[in-house]
């Protein structure tokens, strides 16, 4: 069952170049026309909405994340993106105009489906983007848009936080399409990039063996710190919630241009920290910013662990330690840099002889507000 792997989460890191193949399958038509026909929402109340709420719990929450960047910057629609028992316990603004998007791969996470229920009874269209066919909250949902990432057993999610990625962009192309804020063309090659995706996760995931040697290596570390800007950040924040339900390790993901405001006062000599650095053919000098930060946390004597494009020589004097992702546009690049994090979180516990498949305290979904 674990495909000759020692656990559950291995194999599914290793089941992500099909996840996210699987997820893209079938929505494209020969023409590179995206058809999301599933998505039951009139066409016009998705022209209409001027406003998008993500709600999810935990590594769902970190794709609404990614998807917040993507959406906004293709669609130009505001995308907030809330943890669903934060949404349901305030007074959220609402109305028919707003989609809200429920990620969750169990479909059957209480508090998200509390907060789906809230949306709804305000007026709310929602759309659940789930990987469990006939879950409670694709149910409730006014349409759904399936992961295809295969049962997910290990507790910790990797392949589904990727599949959720992968249809997040595919809303975002869909919108963007519908409302004419993307041409056919730029669809197109957009989808183009898309479907090169899990051949590049493929090529991160041959680099297993070193990333394993490393976290074999700081398998007594205490302490692991995330940086990441842009799309990093959510990767930051999933790299440090990975390293602590696996390994009992204490991290902390922050945005990198955050630093400085206070979170730098932790740098010590020996602090690891491991960087998510962009891609240095984007725009708006992002992969400038974050070479910096490395700089300011390694003058102060931290380990730098740096997660950089292939051919990215700029990082090269301040990095301990390279683990290289393949090119790709900026805003998809976060299904690439998670996946060393996943499988340093993967062998570092396993590095510690602890159960990797069944953290301790957890569970793998959490019906329970
Ligand atoms: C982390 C993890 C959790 C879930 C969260 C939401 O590895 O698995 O943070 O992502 O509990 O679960 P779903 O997606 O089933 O709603």
């Amino acid at each position: 069952v674990k495909g000759g792997f020692a656990t559950f989460m291995e194999k599914e890191i290793h089941d992500q170049p099909g996840a996210v193949a699987d997820t893209l399958r079938g929505r494209v038509d020969e023409s590179g026309h995206l058809g999301l026909d599933e998505l039951r929402i009139d066409e016009a109340v998705l022209r209409a909405i001027d406003k998008i709420i993500v709600i999810a719990c935990g590594t769902a929450a970190y794709a609404g994340h990614v998807a917040k960047y993507a959406i906004e910057h293709w669609c130009r629609i505001p995308v907030e993106v809330e943890l669903a028992h934060e949404f349901r316990y305030r007074d959220p603004i609402v109305s028919e105009k707003t989609l809200v998007v429920a990620i969750s791969q169990s479909g059957e996470t209480m508090d998200t489906i509390m907060a789906v229920r809230h949306a709804r009874e305000q007026g709310a269209k929602v759309l659940a983007i789930c990987n469990t066919h006939g879950s409670t909250i694709p149910r409730e949902a006014d349409a759904v848009l399936y992961t295809h990432a295969g049962p997910e057993v290990a507790v910790a999610s990797t392949k589904a936080f990727l599949a959720q990625i992968t249809a997040c962009y595919l809303l975002g192309a869909y919108l963007a399409q519908l409302r004419g804020n993307m041409f056919g063309d730029e669809i197109r090659a957009l989808l183009a990039e898309l479907a090169e995706m899990p051949d590049k996760i493929q090529t991160v995931i041959d680099s297993e063996d070193a990333v394993r040697e490393l976290a074999r290596e700081l398998s007594d570390v205490t302490s692991v710190l995330f940086l990441g800007r842009h799309v990093g950040f959510p990767v930051a924040l999933e790299g440090a919630l990975k390293l602590k339900e696996l390994a009992y390790i204490h991290a902390e993901g922050f945005a990198a241009g955050e630093l400085k405001h206070g979170p730098i006062a932790l740098i010590e000599e020996g602090q690891i920290v491991i960087v998510i650095v962009p891609s240095p053919r984007g725009r708006d000098q992002l992969h400038a910013k974050v070479v910096s930060n490395i700089q300011e946390v390694r003058a102060r004597g931290a380990k730098t662990i740096v997660i950089a494009e292939d051919g990215d020589t700029d990082v090269e004097p301040y990095a301990e330690v390279i683990m290289r992702i393949p090119a790709a546009p900026t805003l998809l690049a976060p299904l690439l840099a998670v996946v060393p994090l996943q499988l340093f979180a993967c062998h570092l516990a396993g590095a510690k002889g602890l159960d990797v498949d069944q953290p301790r305290n957890l569970a793998k979904s959490v019906t329970v507000e």
